[in-house]
């Protein structure tokens, strides 16, 4: 008898510890990426970024949102290069400068060069900023509630970040539609699936009323649930107020998904979420990662894998940066915004 009911306890586990690090494996590497990139040479990097992300998000866990999206905004403009995590310079403005990074959170940018400053003290300057927000993001999900898979690693830090126009172009706005987000990743290499796996990061973090009060004055949306429309008023009195509210009502600092539960209620925050469900292409997938969490997760492991090796630097490319938010001094005559030939010409005068 007691055999038996331990027989069923451990079936019962294992059966609730689904793992979905084959949807990650199954994704193709980009060149000069790995699985086992700093095995030999940083060992206990994943484990030295884990660690300290524990503490962080147990004194706030909303920094593990702020995380998420600094990944998610350098990713889409010109690569998973950490171009984001630099500061300006006398070669211009940022592409913090650029209105959709506005407002990513002050702190993310700081954890991230912590975790650096952290990893290089153990293993020397050998692990890139940009593999270091591949992984705080990747665990910023799993501690949050979500999946846990494996990074391919091995990105380099670019040595320009890109203008203010390629970060606009490259970062829908939320006010897009569906149609405008599916022509827009997809030129990205994201299928539908992708795109509506992939907007379901919005089931942690907050949005600034801003993002959203375009839905509610002068007219409000006919979409948006009435009494949810009527609390978001509550909050953002003004088109520019400045507060923020939780992006998925239901479950706000839980990566689950729960926020295709709010699409399917009218709930959504923005136009892109919202529109999600409204458009006859993805309502059935998001339909479908409402009634089973398990596929959401698979489907968002794949998307997001895929998502962080977009245009990555690899190899001779780039640098390892030695501190985020700048780039080493000795790099700034290799600067990539050069075209190629010239770029010949300056390395030869170096
Ligand atoms: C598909 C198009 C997307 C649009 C239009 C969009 C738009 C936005 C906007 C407007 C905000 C709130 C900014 C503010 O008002 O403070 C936001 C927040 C956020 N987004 Fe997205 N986003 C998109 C895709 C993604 C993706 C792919 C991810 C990650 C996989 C993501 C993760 C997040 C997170 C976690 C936050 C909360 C950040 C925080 O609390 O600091 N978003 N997004």
């Amino acid at each position: 008898m007691a055999s038996s009911i331990s027989l069923l306890l451990l079936l019962s586990s294992s059966l609730l510890l689904h793992s979905y690090f084959q949807y990650a494996e199954a994704q193709q590497v980009a060149d000069g990426l790995s699985w086992s990139f700093y095995n030999s040479s940083c060992p206990n990097l994943e484990s030295i970024v884990r660690k300290q992300l524990k503490k962080v998000f147990k004194n706030d866990i909303g920094q593990a949102a702020g995380l998420l999206r600094l990944h998610f905004h350098d990713c889409f403009v010109q690569g998973c290069d950490g171009s984001v995590l630099l500061d300006g310079s006398a070669s211009g403005p940022s592409e913090q400068t650029a209105p959709p990074n506005l407002s990513l959170r002050a702190e993310a940018f700081k954890i991230i060069d912590d975790l650096r400053r952290r990893v290089h003290k153990k293993c020397g300057g050998i692990v890139s900023c940009a593999d270091i927000l591949a992984l705080a993001s990747r665990d910023s999900i799993f501690l949050s509630g979500g999946p846990d898979y494996n990074v391919p690693l091995g990105r380099r830090d670019g040595l320009d970040f890109a203008t203010i126009a390629a970060t606009l172009a490259n970062l829908p706005a939320p006010s897009s539609n569906t149609t405008t987000l599916l022509e827009s990743l997809g030129t990205k290499g994201f299928t539908a699936t992708d795109v509506v796996a992939l907007s379901g990061g919005h089931t942690i973090g907050i949005g600034h009323c801003s993002s959203f009060t375009g839905r509610l004055y002068p007219n409000q949306d006919p979409v948006m649930d009435k009494t949810f429309a009527r609390n978001l008023k509550t909050i953002c009195p003004a088109p520019n107020s400045n507060n923020t509210t939780q992006l998925d009502l239901r479950s706000p600092n839980i990566f689950d998904n729960k926020y295709y539960v709010d699409l399917m209620n009218r709930q959504g925050l923005f136009t892109s979420d919202q529109d999600l469900y409204q458009d006859s292409r993805t309502r059935a997938i998001v339909t479908s990662f409402a009634a089973n969490q398990t596929i959401f997760f698979e489907n968002f492991v794949t998307a997001v894998v895929k998502m962080s090796q977009l245009n990555v630097l690899t190899g001779a490319q780039g640098e390892i940066r030695a501190n985020c938010s700048a780039r080493n001094s000795g790099s700034l005559l290799l600067s990539p915004v050069v075209v190629a030939g010239e770029e010949k010409e300056l390395r030869s005068t170096v």
